[in-house]
């Protein structure tokens, strides 16, 4: 027996050690952990369970027959992250490049079908040299199985990747089809073709960095949803940010008891917005503010900054945050910032997480570029996740709420359920000026009589007391008091039901 009992413990010891020291050596020579590292990092102390420490190929071809290492090239199992339980993949460079092979993929198909099982979240953790070249087609329907267990589980329990290290090609469409995408500055890139083939189609040259770096897909592309300066920094982060996540589409979002009181006024806000109505602010100074204990978890901080999305909680309760940012492009709605706005509904709305936004918008930007690119396509997916969102939705319009982004920006029209405006909110079809010049047409000559003119419009338009008459504004509210007035909105939704009309499912414009 005793012998027995050693045995197995030669065999996890060497399963433990991956594809060797000298290899962990290297990873650790290029900044990055190892898989196992990286899960005793990510989960509470002593609590993760692996699963499937001796699988192997089953690869015969190109010498494979005698090249076998337990795990084949990944970690997977479950543990906890502050006492709740979630899944894990992570996968290991130092066997064969953390290449996915037939059973490579099997092991991550097993804890993402549990995952979804038991109502728990999943995170992965590439670092992999793609398809196991050695196994051809096996390999490419390994991906194609991952593949489609992303899609079966989205929106059932939220999926994370973490990429800290190579994923290219066809690889990347997993993580693609995940809820949030983390990279690591440095030492992981992404991209569908590496940059020997870019050069070789297009003629250009880039380095990995540029092509598919971090900042590249947090910055330029919007693929990533944060980009941190190393593996620890990374999985500290993760850490804190699962703390927001509900376990499953079941679940109410997680309350963690704050001692911030829901009543706390702040009156700094009251002197926020700047007399000069083109002057910009600090949105995130607003966010800070009002949330509990000024714990705001942005995603997206680094592309369309002109909006800003992330998780933060009021009462203890998670809470998305969706707010303009008037400190970049004034705040306005274009391409980018719909997109990356309206996946983040979308998300709040699979897993139950009330929205609370933040509204000073002057409009759509202008421009060919927009419209070129499909402006309108992807402005209108943002109206159509405000609009099709059932979870609680509290609005706040802190100044300007023009056009057709005020009916965007989680309007009442759009089923907003309580939506307040500042004293200083101004909602109209369009600002003074431009309105004046459009309809006073015949009047541009005469600047005493365009001032009239505007200031009559601003009278009557640049205020929240029109809408507040039809209504379309509950209330308007002191700027001090928006802490208290949001959590006591929120306490009153906790039992909102709506449900929308029965479909398969409905056609977003995508
Ligand atoms: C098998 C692989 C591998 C792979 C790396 N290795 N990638 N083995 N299949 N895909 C092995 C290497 O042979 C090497 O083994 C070890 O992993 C470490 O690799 P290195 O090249 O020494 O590491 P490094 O210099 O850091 O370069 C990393 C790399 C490079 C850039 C990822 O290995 C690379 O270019 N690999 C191939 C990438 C690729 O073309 N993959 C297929 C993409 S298409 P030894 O024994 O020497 O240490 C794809 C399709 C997915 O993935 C389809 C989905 C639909």
């Amino acid at each position: 027996m005793r012998e027995i009992i050693q045995k197995l413990e030669e065999k996890r010891a060497a399963a433990r050690l991956g594809g060797g020291t000298a290899r962990i050596n290297t990873q650790h020579g290029k900044g990055k952990l190892s898989a196992r590292e990286r899960i005793e990092l990510l989960f509470d102390e002593g609590s993760f369970e692996e699963w499937d420490m001796f699988v192997e190929h089953r690869c015969v071809d190109f010498g494979m027959a005698e090249q076998s290492v337990p795990g084949d090239g990944v970690v997977t199992g479950y543990g906890t992250i502050n006492g709740r339980p979630m899944f894990v993949f992570s996968q290991d460079f130092t066997v064969f490049g953390g290449s996915l092979s037939e059973s490579h993929a099997k092991k991550i198909l097993k804890v993402m079908e549990k995952a979804v099982q038991v109502g728990a979240p999943v995170i992965g953790i590439n670092d992999s040299g793609g398809a196991r070249i050695q196994e051809g087609v096996s390999s490419l329907a390994g991906y194609a199985d991952v593949f489609l267990q992303n899609v079966l589980a989205s929106g059932v329990v939220p999926q994370i990747s973490m990429v800290m290290g190579p994923c290219a090609g066809g690889a990347v469409y997993s993580p693609a089809m995940t809820d949030f995408i983390f990279m690591v500055k440095d030492t992981s890139y992404m991209f569908v073709t590496g940059p020997d083939v870019v050069k070789t189609v297009t003629h250009e040259t880039v380095t990995q960095e540029q092509l598919g770096g971090a900042m590249t897909h947090a910055g330029k592309s919007g693929v990533a949803d944060g980009a941190f300066e190393n593996d620890v920094e990374a999985l500290i982060q993760l850490r804190r940010f699962m703390d927001f996540m509900p376990l499953n589409n079941k679940e109410k979002p997680p309350v963690i008891t704050s001692t911030d009181p829901p009543d706390r006024d702040d009156y700094s806000l009251d002197t926020l917005i700047p007399d000069n109505p083109n002057k910009p602010y600090d949105m995130k100074e607003l966010i800070l503010k009002v949330v509990d204990e000024g714990d705001f978890f942005e995603v997206g901080e680094h592309f369309a900054k002109n909006m800003i999305v992330g998780f933060a909680r009021m009462e203890g309760q998670t809470v998305g945050i969706v707010a303009n940012q008037p400190m970049v492009l004034a705040g306005c709605l274009d391409i980018d910032s719909s997109r990356k706005a309206a996946r983040f509904v979308r998300f709040c709305d699979c897993f139950n997480i009330p929205i609370v936004t933040f509204v000073d918008v002057p409009g759509f930007l202008p421009g060919t570029n927009q419209e070129y690119n499909a402006i309108i396509k992807h402005g209108a997916k943002l109206l159509f996740a405000f609009a099709e969102a059932t979870v609680p939705k509290v609005t706040v319009i802190t100044r300007k709420a023009y056009g057709g982004a005020y009916d965007v920006m989680s309007s009442k029209h759009i089923r907003g359920d309580v939506n307040f405006a500042w004293p200083t909110a101004e909602i109209a079809v369009m600002g003074p000026k431009g309105a004046v010049e459009i309809i006073f047409r015949q009047d541009i000559g005469d600047p005493k009589k365009i001032a009239e003119r505007t200031k009559e419009y601003q009278e009557r338009f640049a205020n929240p007391f029109k809408a507040a008459s039809f209504g379309f504004i509950d209330d308007v509210i002191m700027p001090h008091g928006t802490r208290r007035r949001i959590c006591r909105s929120l306490q009153m939704l906790k039992t909102k039901d709506i449900k929308n009309p029965w479909k398969k499912h409905d056609n977003i414009p995508l």
